[in-house]
């Protein structure tokens, strides 16, 4: 990589300039956001680095096509360029997962999700209303037959974890669309264990009776059961929709496969572009053939037109997973996961499930450090280690405060860190809460004076060992470092 990151410096350069013609401030952030992106120890775990040939293909006049529809069917014309690369990008995401179909058109993982949602609304529901009332679209329906399928799709049902188990917003929760779409119910983790407990999510699909059962998470350290899931969701008539939004890239390489990789057992699957699989920021859908034409109809039904420059990039970012590199990539995101949450326990910190096996580790800052998750973020950060604070299973300190901070492997992989660097990293971690005493509010507390200072200077020792996009230069005008 760093070959074509030195082979790039002239052209971000150049691009840089052009930039500051027209609006310096907007090119001085860019810059400025490489040099921090540089400078801080990223353990966000929905947070990676894409590659400079991911980024370069989003910034192109690809963005300037209108191209609503989908490839060789399209509302506008002139689209030939837009379905080459919305065809290619569909095709490495097919093979990539070795799914039967696959929508690139996603601006985002919510977006994917919606598109999901009503896929399998009009699959389950319109489709055989259309097919009941002999009509063709719903078009031909009359006034009193298409309101009484709008009531129809207000009324159905979804299961989706918990927000304090590690589940989305998106997976029906009030201050999401989804929320207001569906009666929603959700299913947590046992308490003593922190797992997910099938039995008991099963029982409860048996008494919800969900049309969907939503699998996925964006807090759970643990991989899930497809095989399981699709299991409870055919007992009960339901649909299983999987968002591997955080864990899509421990699929593509391979980390997760049998009962653990999605796509073989779900009828749909979402997810995002930018978290664990590394590329453009946007999302995608994954689809049985039963879904396939549902999921099509993303643009427009909720879908603004497709962004061709992202669908560009989408398609170089699923082609670099499908080399053999990004098997070896998302083992070390998975064992670096591992080490970083030995080397927490070891000194004594609280893990929820107590470990991982994904790309994600939760601290119990509260029982561990006498913390809220709030304060122990922004100590962190004050110490040049950028986390978030998340809740923790039935979290005493609620959604706001928290008693948990999230960690994830995914950036500081791509830049190259290992065991021992994780071993470090883990050190900082404990240095600074464990000299860290909370303040007069949820939000305030104090760290020891000198170690944040001092965590910084080992912090930029390990990043200087590991730079970002090593080879990038964007000379004197624009290096903010
Ligand atoms: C599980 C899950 N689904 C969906 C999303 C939404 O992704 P985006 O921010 O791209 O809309 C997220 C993002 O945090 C997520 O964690």
């Amino acid at each position: 990589m760093t070959n074509i990151n030195r082979a790039a410096s002239p052209v971000y350069r150049q691009a840089l300039e052009l930039i500051a013609r027209v609006e310096p401030r907007v090119a001085a952030a860019t810059a400025q956001e490489l040099a921090d992106q540089r400078a801080s120890l990223k353990l966000i775990a929905s947070e990676n680095y894409a590659s400079l040939p991911v980024l370069l293909a989003m910034g192109t006049w690809l963005s300037d096509k209108y191209a609503e529809g989908v490839v060789g069917h399209r509302f506008y014309a002139g689209c030939r360029n837009i379905d080459t690369v919305e065809a290619v990008a569909a095709e490495h995401a097919q093979a990539l997962f070795g799914a039967h179909h696959a929508y690139v058109q996603p601006h985002s993982g919510i977006d994917a999700n919606l598109v999901a949602y009503w896929a399998i609304l009009s699959q389950r529901l319109e489709s055989p209303a259309l097919a009941r009332l002999g009509a063709k679209t719903v078009n031909d329906l009359t006034e009193a037959d298409w309101e009484r399928l709008r009531h129809e799709f207000n009324q159905q049902r979804v299961m989706g974890m918990a927000l304090d188990a590690g589940g989305h917003l998106t997976h029906g929760f009030r201050h999401n669309i989804s929320g207001k779409m569906f009666q929603q119910h959700s299913y947590g983790v046992n308490p003593a264990t922190g797992l997910v407990d099938y039995d008991a999510l099963a029982a409860a699909a048996r008494d919800f009776k969900p049309l969907i059962i939503v699998a996925g998470y964006s807090a759970y350290p643990r991989r899930l059961d497809f095989a399981r899931l699709r299991q409870i969701a055919d007992d009960n008539h339901a649909t299983l929709f999987v968002d591997m939004a955080h864990f899509a890239g421990l699929v593509a390489g391979k980390v997760m496969v049998g009962d653990e990789d999605p796509v073989p057992h779900a009828h749909i699957v979402a997810s995002t572009t930018h978290k664990s699989l590394r590329g453009p920021r946007g999302g995608f859908v994954l689809a049985t053939p039963e879904y396939a034409a549902a999921v099509d109809k993303g643009c427009p039904m909720v879908l603004g037109g497709p962004l061709g420059h992202v669908m560009a990039a989408k398609a170089v970012g699923f082609a670099e997973a499908r080399q053999p590199d990004f098997q070896v990539y998302a083992r070390a995101v998975a064992a670096n996961a591992q080490t970083l949450a030995e080397g927490l326990s070891r000194r004594g910190v609280a893990l929820v499930t107590g470990g991982t096996d994904n790309h994600l580790v939760l601290l119990d800052v509260t029982a561990s450090f006498g913390l809220t998750g709030r304060q122990a973020e922004s100590a962190l950060l004050e110490a040049g280690v950028v986390t978030n604070r998340n809740s923790i299973p039935h979290d005493p300190n609620g959604a706001w405060y928290t008693s948990g901070v999230r960690l994830g492997t995914p950036a500081l992989t791509s830049r190259g860190f290992g065991a021992s660097e994780f071993e470090e990293v883990a050190d900082l971690i404990v240095t600074v809460l464990s000299q860290t005493s909370p303040g007069s509010s949820p939000a305030r507390c104090q760290t020891v004076t000198g170690v944040a200072d001092q965590v910084r200077s080992r912090a930029a020792d390990l990043l200087e060992r590991h730079p970002l996009y090593p080879g990038l230069d964007l000379g004197a005008e624009f290096d903010q470092s």
